[in-house]
């Protein structure tokens, strides 16, 4: 199929190019954001290579395989210029990312020291914060207002004051993880959820409130923890009618990453799984928060949703059907970012035949974690620039990075990471009018 038909440039339109400054607005200076922000300073300054980042590491392959034809990604789109990125936040601690970092102690501390004149100048806003949605959580750099929609309008002047100093915003969600909360009547329309805000339902967390400002403001809003967020139709309407871009949430970085390449390898081969226990041990702040049930059942919501799309028990029942799928999370203070996670995968063969999997992932979260905050801030302002995908609302192409894609009403969730880079890739050929690839390759056998 040719360019024009599969959409191309001539349908996708012609994407803005990245004039300008990009003012990245982070919720939560904690570990992953400082990591992120200290990583974009090192990189600026030669100190260090981004690596673990596909927009400033990864190459896309355009037209045949004998062509020899493949440019990084960020040569063939035009993304924003890590040194034309400007950073601000919010956060219920008054520690600047300097202090932050040092605290997370993420990263050492002689590239710490490096960076500390820069670090130190980036100093949070105060936060829309309640702990009744973090309960191990208690800050003092709190935003006061009368109701939840005068916290909104106090964000969205925050976003209005950083718009003057800038060319663009993106929001990205990494503050902590909420207490579970389902899809309410307050979520399905803008209409009840602007009615929520002024009657403080209780179903409107903090995360909410900023993307409700975010997305009015037609900011693009990515989402790092598992809360709701914008996974509901009014936060849907909202992204669709200001075309600021959203995508799904929970960043995938170590043991779901590794599930979303073992188990579509295992249904590929179709070799069958009875059981699946997933544990982990982490000592840092998101691991405090993760201890209090509240907060760990939304987690676990995101964590567990992998398995079953991808091995579609209902299609094959003799495979799948009796897979017994468990996570645990145990904060160990004495691990700090360090994270340690353990995989018992019990699989199936020929005839029945038993067979086991053994996985220990040694990794450091917010090293996983920092690239890909960056990518969701650089492909959603891609987005807002693209004709063709800014007024989407929700960017499945960058379900490649979250636990938990999000997807058009009644679409089941593609997991499958291969499958993810594909869709990503793809959509980048797609909105630069390049042709898409679909690893047929007869043409080479002619
Ligand atoms: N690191 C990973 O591998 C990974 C993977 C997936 C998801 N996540 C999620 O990313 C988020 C950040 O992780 P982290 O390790 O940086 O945690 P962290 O605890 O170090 O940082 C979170 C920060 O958010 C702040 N905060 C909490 N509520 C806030 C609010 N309402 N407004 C503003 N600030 C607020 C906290 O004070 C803290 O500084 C967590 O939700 C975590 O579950 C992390």
């Amino acid at each position: 199929m040719g360019t024009e038909e599969q959409g191309g440039q001539k349908t996708a339109g012609k994407v803005e190019q990245a004039k300008g400054k990009l003012g990245v607005m982070v919720v939560g200076l904690g570990a992953v954001a400082t990591t992120m922000i200290a990583g974009v300073e090192a990189v600026r300054r030669g100190l260090a290579k981004p690596i673990g980042s596909l927009t400033q590491m990864g190459t896309i392959r355009l037209g045949k395989r004998t062509d020899n034809k493949s440019p990084l990604i960020k040569d063939f789109v035009p993304l924003a210029d890590l040194n034309d990125l400007v950073f601000t936040g919010w956060d219920i601690f008054t520690d600047n990312v300097y202090e932050s970092a040092a605290h997370a102690k993420v990263l050492d501390e002689k590239t710490l020291e490096q960076l500390k004149p820069y670090l130190e100048t980036i100093k949070p806003l105060p936060a829309v914060f309640d702990q009744y949605y973090v309960k191990r959580l208690n800050g003092t750099h709190v935003k006061k207002g009368k109701n939840k929609r005068d916290l909104a309008n106090q964000v969205k002047a925050d976003i209005q004051a950083f718009k003057k100093t800038v060319d663009r915003v993106v929001m990205i969600w990494c503050a902590s993880t909420e207490i579970f909360i389902a899809p309410a009547a307050v979520h399905q329309s803008i209409e009840a959820f602007e009615k929520g805000l002024d009657n403080d339902d209780i179903a409107i967390a903090p995360s909410q409130i900023y993307a409700y400002a975010a997305l009015t403001e037609g900011v693009p809003f990515a989402n790092g923890a598992p809360n709701l967020t914008v996974d509901t139709p009014a936060m849907i309407e909202l992204s669709k009618r200001n075309a600021a871009p959203i995508c799904g949430k929970d960043f995938k970085t170590g043991q779901t990453f590794m599930k979303t390449v073992l188990a579509p390898a295992l249904k590929a081969r179709m070799l069958g799984v009875s059981g699946w226990f997933s544990t982990n041990i982490l000592g840092n702040r998101d691991g405090e928060v993760l201890d209090d049930p509240q907060s760990f059942k939304t987690k676990e919501e995101s964590k567990l949703g992998s398995l079953d799309y991808i091995f579609q028990p209902e299609l094959y029942p003799d495979l799948y059907k009796d897979l017994y799928h468990k996570i645990r999370i145990n904060y160990y203070p004495p691990r700090g970012d360090d994270k340690e996670a353990w995989d018992n995968i019990d699989i199936f063969g020929w005839l029945g035949y038993p067979m086991q999997i053994k996985v220990n992932f040694l990794c450091r979260d917010s090293i996983l974690a920092a690239p890909i905050a960056l990518d969701l801030v650089l492909f959603l302002d891609l987005a807002k620039r693209a004709p063709s995908l800014r007024s989407l609302g929700i960017q499945e192409w960058l379900s490649f990075y979250l636990k938990s894609p999000q997807t058009a009403a009644g679409l089941y969730p593609e997991h499958d990471l291969f499958i993810q880079s594909m869709k990503l890739k793809n959509t980048l050929r797609h909105i630069m009018g390049a042709d898409l690839i679909t690893h047929l390759g007869l043409e080479y056998y002619d």
